[in-house]
């Protein structure tokens, strides 16, 4: 028996209190979106909330019917929700709702009213934050923080104020955003949302991959460029350093293409091979993309990049030319010698790890928790303390926006990169260290042992998530 005042009374909230909520997850799909829902309908439970699933993130919302499930019947988690699998069961989309339609948002809002929803929770990264901004002027909403890219949060908390705003300077309606000079020292305790589920398994995957392609570039004396995501942002590139590749090159620092051939004609001189890690974001020294660019859906202005290894495959391959390579590889040109491999969607997908997991439930749950407590327009954030530790908090959204309303991807600070080594710098190891150094569980390893290779591997097909989510799908009468 509990005693009057004891925690478990303590944990329930007074009324009045919201009833029924709602979740989605939106943009790319990332591991630990079903950790993050899990750790919402875990303290929904607690609560006595119902919490229903929109499915295929904003999407659903233009759809008269709001295709939705409901997460926990009779405060029970619906069994088909599996926190240590990849992906999303409630799907998601990158569609956002445009913040000057109104006769839209009119819509979507009587459509979540009619759905008994009180606030809505949407998992997701920058994109989806400039997404809920119109939401949140008609109804609670509170962001759970995900992406592989590790782009959602600040530097610093005065990182907004740094943005400036200017017409295009080729004329055209579209305005340009560009940084002031920062006057901020750097720490990595005041780092708002230190890191984002998602991110550290999608570096699990890069680093293996290098370690992999490492041996093909030992065995066959060959140099080789991987080419990571993270569009503008290097993180990804940055904690692929755990693969030990010879070189890493990030978006925040511009190529510099003569040292860089210096550096991998030392390496090949020395070992035989070499080993580049790219960012897809990765630009030269007029700040150009190497990777072609097009315009991507989402709010942010996220564009989608591709080719940035190839880019720079084709510089090596002029500037080393066919005649080096036959120095050391008999008959060989440049073109053979030199090879490039993109980890691609394989570091977005699969099981999270054991960090991601954990603080993506946390995430979730304290989504909740500030949903509950009447804050708007907030987010659920991961700090660090280097005396303390992890632990999460509530941030208001507000505290992202520039002075335009726009909210920014967060770049790599330029301090946790040693642009002469090509490597992380002293900063970036401490940076990556908290995060990295337990990040995978006992049970991540044994999952793999006993499941890979199960046989009935082999007989029986993929049962998608899918077939069995269906079955739950509820629908609203389309009066609206
Ligand atoms: O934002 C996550 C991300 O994986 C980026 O790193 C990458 O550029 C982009 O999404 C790829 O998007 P898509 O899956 O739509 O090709």
């Amino acid at each position: 028996m509990q005693k009057a005042g004891t925690s478990a009374h303590r944990l329930r909230p007074r009324p009045p209190f919201m009833k029924r909520i709602g979740i989605l997850t939106a943009g790319g799909d990332t591991p630990a979106l079903n950790a993050a829902i899990h750790g919402a309908v875990v303290r929904a439970n607690q609560l006595r909330i119902e919490i229903y699933g929109l499915i295929k993130g904003f999407n659903c919302l233009f759809n008269p019917r709001v295709p939705h499930l409901h997460l926990n019947p009779l405060f029970q988690e619906i069994p088909e929700l599996d926190p240590t699998k990849g992906g999303t069961l409630i799907g998601s989309s990158r569609d956002y709702i445009d913040p000057d339609n109104t006769a839209d948002l009119d819509l979507i809002t009587a459509r979540l009213a009619k759905l008994g929803i009180e606030g809505l929770i949407a998992i997701g990264g920058d994109g989806t934050l400039n997404g809920l901004q119109p939401l949140a002027e008609r109804l609670p909403t509170v962001l759970a923080p995900k992406t592989i890219d590790n782009d959602l949060g600040l530097n610093y908390p005065s990182e907004p104020d740094e943005w400036v705003r200017r017409a295009n300077s080729n004329g055209g309606s579209e305005v340009e955003y560009s940084r002031t000079l920062s006057t901020t020292t750097f720490d990595l305790d005041q780092i708002v949302n230190y890191a984002t589920p998602g991110y550290a398994t999608a570096v699990l995957v890069t680093a293996q991959g290098v370690q992999r392609i490492r041996t093909t570039a030992e065995s066959h004396r060959r140099i080789a460029i991987i080419e990571v995501m993270g569009r503008h942002s290097g993180y990804i590139a940055l904690g692929t350093a755990y693969g030990q590749p010879d070189i890493i090159l990030v978006p925040e620092h511009a190529v510099d293409i003569e040292l860089l051939v210096d550096r991998v004609k030392h390496l090949y001189d020395l070992q035989k091979n070499v080993v580049i890690v790219c960012g897809e974001g990765i630009v030269d020294h007029e700040g150009v993309e190497f990777g072609a660019e097009s315009r991507s859906t989402d709010p942010a202005g996220n564009v989608l990049l591709s080719g940035a290894a190839d880019a720079l495959r084709a510089q090596l391959i002029q500037r080393l030319g066919d005649r080096y390579f036959q120095r050391y590889r008999r008959g060989c040109s440049a073109r053979e010698a030199i090879f490039t491999r993109k980890v691609g969607h394989t570091q977005r997908g699969g099981r999270p790890i054991l960090f991601d997991r954990f603080y993506a439930a946390l995430l979730g749950s304290k989504a909740v928790d500030l949903l509950i407590e009447g804050r708007n327009n907030a987010v659920s954030i991961l700090q660090y303390h280097s005396q303390k530790g992890f632990h999460v908090e509530g941030y208001d959204a507000n505290r992202f926006r520039d002075r335009w309303g726009l909210i920014h991807a967060r770049k790599m600070h330029k301090s946790l990169y040693d642009p002469r080594l090509m490597k992380p710098s002293r900063v970036g190891i401490d940076y990556l260290m908290p995060i990295f150094t337990d990040a995978i569980g006992n049970d991540d390893a044994e999952h793999m042992r006993q499941t890979l290779f199960d046989p009935g591997n082999l007989a029986q097909p993929y049962h998608s998530i899918n077939t069995d989510v269906h079955k739950r799908i509820r629908y609203l009468e389309p009066s609206i």
